[in-house]
């Protein structure tokens, strides 16, 4: 036998596979052999990076010798004023995802369980398995809306966190702030609410809360935002947390270091202040939402009326077809069986061009596959 295979990993682990994202466009130009490749698969932003982040990113780039502030200071401060919390409320991480495998690490012992409305973001389920916590899922009401009592319902002596992502990934649906309200009003004092807010930029409803007044008024919530998402800095890995003081102290006790490096920073610091890029993406992706929407009645098929920058669309029984079928057009999107949804597709919204040119190729995929 060899010697690797002796080595046993942790117990736990047998409940993980590794993460498998988005096809990135290198591999689908590669696997092909075509120039032209269309990825809205992962909610990236299709303006690009906020021109500010990259010009302090140029700015920063002979310093890169130094290691990054490990308070990472400059950005709390930006952030305190914009959300009127404290800087001791921040907690600045390696992308939203490191942040919830650190609230994971600080707060789930074994046999604990979270709670998830599912289907939803996969990354709470693996900080759950990652310290052998269970994962209780309880399903979306109709229209994949959100149903509070069923999720009070699930609440036991073991439950440690309750997950809320609103908009909420992969479905696009959102959490009214009355029902955030009522859930944080019944559910008893030794739960965490984890609420992601990684989309709320792109929400518009009205009564849309991305929860940071109830941070300010002392409930047990962390709230969770992204730079990857409206400020299209995915590629530096950056994003931060606001709750109470003594959550916040407690999650630092986990951290490493240097977890968020320098152009990350300066890059989160400048876009964050770079309200024209910001309302433009906001812009942007509203119409492309309505873009996307025309497009899909036309083509018959039904989707979930999205917060975010993504639409859920059912195609039916041959939606893997449809999905490779794309992917072979160059055209990246989510194949929604990583949820359970095997007749579903999510597709990120693009500009109006690759909108467009997504809407046609469905319309032949459709013709050829259905
Ligand atoms: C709901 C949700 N939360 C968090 C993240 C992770 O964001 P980040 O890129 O900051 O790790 C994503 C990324 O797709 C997401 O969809």
């Amino acid at each position: 036998m060899p010697i690797h295979e002796t080595i046993q990993a942790r117990k736990v682990l047998e409940h993980i596979q590794p993460y498998l994202p988005g096809k990135p466009i290198w591999e689908v130009q590669e696997e092909l052999g075509l120039d032209q490749v269309i990825k809205v698969a992962s909610n990236e932003n299709p303006l690009g990076p906020s021109p500010k982040a990259l010009e302090a990113i140029l700015v920063s780039l002979t310093g890169i010798n130094r290691y990054p502030d490990a308070n990472a200071t400059d950005l709390k401060r930006q952030i305190a004023v914009r959300s009127n919390l404290s800087p001791e409320q921040i907690i600045v991480t390696n992308g939203a995802d490191e942040l919830i495998t650190l609230i994971s690490e600080t707060f789930l012992n074994l046999n604990d369980e979270i709670i998830v409305p599912s289907p939803s973001f996969s990354e709470y389920d693996f900080g759950a398995y990652l310290m052998g916590a269970k994962v209780v899922g309880v399903p979306f009401g109709e229209d994949y809306q959100y149903n509070v009592e069923a999720i009070l319902s699930a609440v036991t002596q073991r439950t440690k966190i309750v997950y809320l992502c609103s908009p909420n990934n992969p479905t696009g649906t959102y959490l009214s702030k009355k029902h955030l309200h009522k859930l944080l009003d019944s559910l008893p004092k030794h739960v965490l609410v984890v609420f992601d807010g990684a989309y709320s930029h792109y929400a518009t409803a009205d009564d849309y809360t991305v929860g940071i007044e109830y941070v300010k008024l002392g409930y047990p919530i962390i709230v969770l935002q992204t730079f990857s998402k409206i400020y299209g800095l995915a590629g530096v890995r950056i994003g931060f947390g606001l709750a109470s003081e003594a959550i916040v102290q407690n999650i630092l006790k986990v951290k490493e270091p240097f977890n968020v490096n320098t152009l990350a920073q300066v890059a989160a610091t400048a876009a964050i202040n770079d309200d024209k890029h910001v309302e433009a993406s906001q812009e942007a992706n509203t119409l492309g939402r309505l873009q996307l929407y025309e497009g899909f009645s036309k083509l018959g098929l039904s989707y979930t009326e999205s917060m975010s920058n993504f639409v859920l669309v059912r195609v039916g029984p041959k939606a893997k077809d449809v999905y490779e079928e794309l992917l072979s057009k160059g055209i990246i999107v989510r194949y929604g069986d990583t949820w359970g949804l095997e007749e579903y597709i999510r597709i990120s919204v693009g500009n109006p061009k690759e909108n467009d040119t997504l809407l046609k190729a469905m319309a032949s995929v459709l013709q050829e596959t259905c």
